[in-house]
């Protein structure tokens, strides 16, 4: 009932050429049965002695009479002709109307899966695989766009002719009608069956398939690896045994057409044999004219491929129903609360507050534990904590990229659930762990094409990040192209690159969740000082696990296993055994080494 349901949404804007592409098709196979009763009439009443009965009847005598279509055979040709061409016509408009159809609802199926994963929220966006959700896009999309655009019509396109044609046939003879049928059940059912047979053999050998890629692509992104660890040749075992093991399963999907097609090819020739044997027999008692025989081998004939067609699509109809379900499965991804006009802007000023958040991403695990701290307008905030202790997930709620339900986060005595998400994005601004820049220029990625940036905001973001001078160094300056088609920045280009974009909104709250990670000690310093002069007003948030970085912060927080373990200034927290007073020595030794070895 939902599958319906989404048929009928994928289908809007396009219902009116979807049944035209119908009705075309089917005046177009009512035509061409149409043509050969001519064919058969012409053959029995003008050429033969027969006298026509009903519509045939008519017809002749508008025509003339037999006497004068009999000189005139070139009147019959005619006829043809102008019903031929009319079936032309008509199998023309089907196939336009049809192909509009199909092409719009691909449109609708592709805008809306986009749509809605452009707005799913962020937790379900980083569960996802990109290549299951591109599959899903691309060929699960085609797989319903056939059956909605081609198959089903196919279905009733048969169903059309089966009682068009034998509406006719058995007015003219019941018993060849009969032989005309009597191997179509095993024709359709040997297709049905044979079609959601090799289905599941196609899954396999598309998984196997997929297999070998991941071989290859994993193989050539790690080349690096491979190489230093000289681990060719494992490789290339892992890569024979995917490929056979691909081949093998194509190669049973081969035989097995092979062997349909030969097989179901002769049941469609016998079945044409029957029909005349059964037909000459019938023909020489005289219980059929030779006319009539002629418009029976033609509608079967005629009728048997259509017929095999559908049990094909019946057989087929599985696949497009899970390819329905898997599109299905992403539409009905949750949405993220609060995307649209909803909730409050207030101007933000910067003070923050946590109190008791807890939060868990799968239930009864909690990955923080009773969080809470406040920050005031223009101060900065550290965290410190190994790997895991909740420290980016904190940050992520805060910037609601996670929903909270435990506990209360305020920004300036608003409850942080009630503003407007996009408001909330505008001001306060993050740059994430693992930053992304898109294969654009790196103007394009500061300024994200958004016409009120100027060339000056970008060079202060990108001074103030301390990026400039490297920026200025490549070829094409600003304009240099980011990814695989361009450079390929270094771990801490890309990261000042990300501060940058960050930078250039000009947020009252900016998060570094470990971004100057890959910047070196001196330029690390330099980028604080710079964000202290410039962005004096500003509150700050920063997770770093250089204490140099830290040790400024009006508050630093110390974060294990999802709770606050410690908190206060520098000078209080090494004053006190503890993970900071550890990581402090830690360093400081290392640079008393440094120093030492100088
Ligand atoms: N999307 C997610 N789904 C489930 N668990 C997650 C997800 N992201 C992080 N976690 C878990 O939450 C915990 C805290 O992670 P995180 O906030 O990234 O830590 P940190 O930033 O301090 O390294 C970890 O145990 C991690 O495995
Ligand atoms: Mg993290």
């Amino acid at each position: 009932m939902k599958k319906y349901r989404l048929l009928k949404q994928f289908l809007r804007g396009n219902k009116a050429a979807y049944i035209a592409g119908i009705v075309f098709m089917i005046i177009a196979q009512l035509l061409s049965l149409v043509n050969t009763f001519i064919i058969g009439v012409v053959i029995d009443s003008v050429i033969g002695d027969i006298l026509p009965e009903g519509i045939a009847y008519k017809g002749l005598q508008l025509l003339g009479g037999k006497e004068h279509l009999m000189h005139n055979l070139w009147i019959c040709g005619l006829v043809l002709v102008f019903f031929s061409a009319f079936e032309g016509v008509f199998m023309f408009l089907s196939r336009k109307y049809s192909a509009i159809a199909g092409e719009g609802i691909a449109k609708n199926i592709r805008m809306d899966l986009y749509e809605h994963l452009q707005n799913s929220t962020y937790l379900y966006n980083t569960s996802i695989k990109t290549g299951d959700i591109m599959q899903r896009c691309t060929s699960d999309l085609e797989t319903v766009r056939n059956f909605l655009a081609t198959q089903f019509q196919d279905l009733i396109k048969c169903i059309v002719l089966i009682v068009a044609s034998v509406s006719v046939m058995q007015k003219v003879n019941t018993d060849l009608t009969l032989a005309g049928f009597s191997l179509m059940p095993i024709i359709v059912l040997g297709a049905f069956f044979f079609f959601r047979y090799v289905s599941k053999k196609f899954l396999l050998a598309d998984e196997a398939e997929g297999v070998m890629s991941t071989v290859i692509e994993e193989n050539l992104s790690g080349m690096r690896i491979v190489r230093s660890c000289a681990t060719q040749s494992r490789e290339i075992e892992k890569f024979i045994a995917s490929s056979l093991d691909y081949r093998n399963k194509d190669l049973k999907i081969t035989v097995a057409f092979a062997w349909y097609w030969g097989l179901s090819d002769a049941i469609c020739q016998l079945q044409i044999g029957v029909v005349l044997v059964t037909g000459i027999i019938l023909a020489v008692k005289g219980e059929i004219t030779v006319g009539m025989l002629t418009v029976f081998m033609t509608y079967v004939h005629n009728l048997i491929w259509p017929i095999r067609g559908m049990g094909r699509v019946l057989g087929d109809m599985g696949k497009a129903s899970v390819s329905l379900g898997r599109i299905q499965e992403v539409l009905e991804a949750p949405r993220e609360p609060g995307r649209d006009d909803t909730g409050l802007t207030p101007k933000i000023e910067g003070n923050i507050s946590f109190e008791n958040v807890s939060y868990e991403y799968t239930d009864g695990n909690e990955v923080l534990k009773d969080i809470s701290f406040s920050i005031g307008k223009g101060e900065t905030l550290a965290i410190l904590g190994k790997t895991g202790s909740g420290k980016s997930t904190l940050l992520h709620l805060l910037v609601g990229l996670l929903p909270y339900e435990k506990g209360s986060i305020k920004v300036d005595g608003i409850e942080l659930g009630e503003i407007n998400k996009r408001h909330l994005r505008k001001n306060i601004g993050i740059v994430l762990q693992e930053p992304f820049l898109f294969s654009k220029t790196i103007k394009e990625n500061i300024s994200d094409n958004n016409p009120d940036i100027t060339d000056a905001d970008i060079e202060k973001a990108t001074s103030i990040a301390s990026v400039d001078r490297a920026i200025r160094n490549f070829e094409k300056g600003y304009d240099t192209m980011v990814g695989e088609k361009g450079v390929t920045l270094s771990g801490g280009q890309r990261q000042r690159v990300a501060i940058a974009r960050t930078l250039i909104g000009n947020c009252k709250v900016l998060i570094f969740d470990d971004s100057l990670s890959a910047v070196d000690m001196q330029t690390d310093k330099e980028i604080r000082n710079a964000l202290r002069k410039h962005c004096a007003d500003t509150t700050t948030i920063l997770i770093s696990h250089r204490i140099n970085t830290l040790r400024q912060a009006d508050l630093i927080l110390v974060m294990e296993d999802g709770r606050i373990t410690d908190r206060g200034t520098h000078d209080e927290l090494i004053q006190r055994e503890g993970l900071y007073k550890q990581v402090y020595d830690m360093q400081s030794c290392v640079l008393d080494m440094a120093k030492a070895g100088e």
